[in-house]
């Protein structure tokens, strides 16, 4: 038997509510999720909190609140956000659990005890946004680049990791695994800083009380990227009374992260697991960034987007379909409200959610509800178009490529609609001799919807569980796609799937 399929999410700082970019990470991670679980192979999809940092502390601060009291709170926030958007994850870690601070004190253990860790001093620059020690060639104008701010000169006592001594292996690991870092771009990269040599970093902070202790020296906290990425064990029980999960699904079989924590995941990680003996994850995705007309989303420019507040817009799935759609999860892509509104009523209003409510309403209409069984092979018109489709479908899938998954299944949905106006059932119904013909038509459709029904579910799975609800069809599989066979009993017209948006851009979404 093959080993469960392991994703995991980064772990959000909690110093701020989850904004699109957060959600769009998690919904292209459930959206694989999903996908692995309607392929039948046991998948574990883990997501959680990244609590220990400066950041958080001084906002729990700043609202009067302890840190352990704050990030409970936000947890509430954005575990329901996750809610709201169907994230269908099977355990959801905290930093500040129990579990985790054992984990990583284990971790750090084996790392010291294989010779991996020396105590030294750090004098240089802290960018205490991303939390990363910088040094000069790193910034823009003597700003970090990402956060538009001055980093902070520290000089402290610190411990140490040996990350220089990992070049070689990270460079073979990289050259053996052409999976482990995707897309290329990203690869090559990671390989031209290994290549320009790496230095050691500092894993420990003093003059820090919110964090996890550091075990051979209690007056330090470990370094919060050091705490923060052991998440994808510690959620595994590593170094628990109880590794059963972690001797089953280590190594993950992919990261989602944003790219500009590549660094962190592709070599810094990796050394750390090669350091404790332990095997590096499989792969890392590196996902692009959303921008809005053209503008880094940005607390500063008030134009970051509320995904709670876009659900209740364009509908859980709605906005889940259209950022999948809309953005090639590999690369950056620029949205609007204007491009959103237009793609939900274009695709998902006109395009699927009449072919469903024609379909049906036709059915009950002309054929009081029912469809005898006919085959679905070569000789029906759409068999092709559907064929084609799901292979398209499925190659981009596997690739997680969602946008090209959905454009390669499109035309099957546009296909169903041309043949309605082709075939124009509402004369063959005037027909009393075209009863077989008419019930042909509708045989095809059905098989296309429900064939929909399942390659859309990871996008979209509350409505595509009720449209094959209402099409009799069961839950969602990819067993059998395109069904061999189609016909129903039993159908009624159906309530709009995706009724059409009418707000005007300007008037939704601002904060
Ligand atoms: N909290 C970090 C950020 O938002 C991400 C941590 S991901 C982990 O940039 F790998 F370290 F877990």
């Amino acid at each position: 038997m093959s080993k469960p399929f392991y994703i995991t999410t980064a772990i959000d700082y909690v110093n701020q509510k989850p904004h699109l970019g957060t959600a769009y990470e998690k919904i292209g991670a459930d959206c694989l999720a999903r996908y692995m679980r309607l392929q039948g192979r046991d998948t574990w999809f883990v997501m959680g909190n990244d609590e220990h940092s400066t950041n958080v502390e001084k906002e729990a601060v700043r609202r009067g609140m302890v840190p352990h009291e704050y990030c409970r709170e936000m947890s509430g926030v954005f575990t329901e956000t996750w809610k709201t958007l169907n994230i269908s994850y099977d355990d959801f870690i905290h930093t500040t659990e129990e579990r985790h601070i054992r984990s990583v004190t284990e971790l750090f253990s084996r790392i010291e005890k294989n010779g991996y860790i020396y105590k030294g001093k750090y004098e240089g620059l802290y960018c205490e946004s991303c939390e990363e020690f910088k040094v000069e060639k790193d910034l823009v104008d003597g700003l970090c680049p990402r956060h538009k701010q001055k980093p902070t000169k520290i000089s402290e006592e610190n411990y140490f990791f040996a990350l220089s001594k990992f070049e070689e292996k990270l460079l073979e690991h990289i050259k053996k695994n052409p999976e482990f870092i995707r897309p290329k771009t990203r690869e090559n990269e990671i390989v031209n800083v290994i290549k320009g040599g790496l230095q050691d970093v500092s894993i420990s902070r003093s003059g820090i009380t919110w964090g996890i202790p550091l075990p051979i020296d209690p007056g330090h906290v470990i370094y919060v990227w050091f705490d923060a990425l052991t998440n994808y064990i510690s959620a595994l029980g590593f170094g628990g009374d109880d590794t059963a999960l972690f001797d089953k699904l280590w190594p993950a079989d992919v990261h989602i992260i944003g790219k500009d924590i590549t660094r962190f995941h592709c070599i810094i990680w990796p050394a750390m697991l090669m350091a404790a003996g332990l095997e590096p994850a499989k792969s890392v995705f590196a996902h692009g960034f959303l921008s809005l007309a053209g503008e880094k989303m940005s607390k500063s420019l008030g134009n970051i987007l509320d995904p709670v507040k876009m659900a209740g817009v364009f509908g859980s799935d709605g906005l889940r379909y259209l950022l999948l759609r809309e953005v090639p999860f590999d690369k950056d892509g620029d949205i609007s409200t204007r491009i959103l509104i237009d793609r939900y009523n274009s695709d998902l209003a006109n395009e699927l959610g009449n072919l469903f409510s024609r379909t049906l309403a036709m059915i009950s209409k002309y054929l009081g509800g029912g469809v005898a069984e006919a085959p679905f092979d070569s000789s029906c018109a759409l068999h092709g178009a559907v064929t084609d489709a799901v292979a398209g479908y499925r190659k981009h899938m596997e690739r997680m490529e969602f946008s090209k998954a959905l454009g390669a299944f499109w035309p099957a949905v546009q296909s169903a609609n041309r043949f309605i106006e082709e075939k124009a059932p509402w004369a063959l119904a005037r027909d009393e001799t075209k009863r077989g013909e008419l019930a042909a038509v509708f045989s095809e459709l059905l098989a296309v919807l429900r064939t929909a029904g399942s390659a859309l579910f990871p996008f979209m799975p509350e409505k595509m569980s009720a449209m094959l609800d209402q099409l009799g069809a069961g839950g969602p599989s990819l067993d059998e796609l395109p069904p061999s066979v189609s016909g129903a009993e039993g159908l009624s017209a159906p309530e709009p799937l995706f009724p059409r948006i009418q707000e005007k851009p300007e008037e939704i979404f601002k904060e």
